[in-house]
């Protein structure tokens, strides 16, 4: 299987997508928004610095993320992985592209603002990292406010707020051309319509790591 490298703003989908990919199919799931908020939850050093940053919506810099992702990849060996959030800037895909090999696909899933929005007001997350909807029935968790994955209790991000948000959307649109750019010159970028029902948007996804 493809190595994944999605490229979305936020709320298309990544967490949503990555949970089909690995409940199919033998992938490690690397979420950098998730391993930052585990650095936060576990009061780390590093926690302490980011919480701000990512509070209000901003990108944490480059250094810190790149170290993180390539010592994670570092750690999982041989196992195909999905990189959900990661890279973010020009800066940051070609740190990973010095690492990749070639087998790996980005998928562009492309949702416009007020979608996304939607989505983000109507998200409750569980600190295992998954995501449930409020607004969709096929989403919701099976018992309201618990987790199915794990119990624990279901909580709304720190930055799922409208202005969090719009500070998310925007920077992803700065920092995005650049970045669609370098995969389609080397082949390798599929755009995925994200405004589609979860399991079609799977669908999509399957075609193209095959
Ligand atoms: P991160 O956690 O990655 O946040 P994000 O990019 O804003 O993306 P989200 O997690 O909000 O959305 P998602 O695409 O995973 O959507 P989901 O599947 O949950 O990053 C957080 C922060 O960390 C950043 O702002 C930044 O500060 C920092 N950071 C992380 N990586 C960084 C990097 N590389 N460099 C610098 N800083 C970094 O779905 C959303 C909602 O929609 C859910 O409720 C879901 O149930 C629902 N939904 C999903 N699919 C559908 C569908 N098809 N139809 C209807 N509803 C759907
Ligand atoms: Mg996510």
């Amino acid at each position: 299987m493809k190595n994944i490298i999605f490229i979305a703003p936020p709320a298309a989908g990544k967490g949503t997508q990555s949970e089909k990919v690995t409940s199919k199919y033998d992938y490690e799931h690397i979420s950098s928004g998730d391993m930052l908020r585990e650095e936060i939850a576990s009061g780390s050093t590093l926690g302490l610095n980011v919480k701000n940053i990512i509070d209000k919506g901003q990108l944490v810099t480059d250094d810190i993320m790149i170290d993180l992702i390539k010592n994670k990849l570092n750690k999982i060996g041989e196992r195909p992985f999905i990189l959900d959030g990661f890279p973010r800037t020009y800066n940051q895909a070609i740190a990973l592209n010095e690492i990749l090999d070639d087998n790996y696909v980005a998928i562009y899933l492309q949702l416009d603002k007020e979608i996304a929005m939607n989505r983000t007001l109507g998200r409750i997350t569980c600190k295992c990292g998954r995501s449930y909807s409020l607004l969709t029935e096929n989403l919701k968790p099976k018992k309201d406010g618990v987790c199915d994955s794990c119990g624990e209790m279901l909580l709304k991000r720190n930055d799922d707020n409208a202005e969090s948000f719009s500070v998310r959307y925007d920077t992803f649109l700065e920092n995005n051309s650049p970045i669609i750019e370098f995969y389609q010159n080397q082949n390798k970028l599929n755009i995925v319509d994200a405004s589609m029902e979860a399991n079609d948007i799977f669908k999509e996804i399957e075609k193209v790591i095959k």
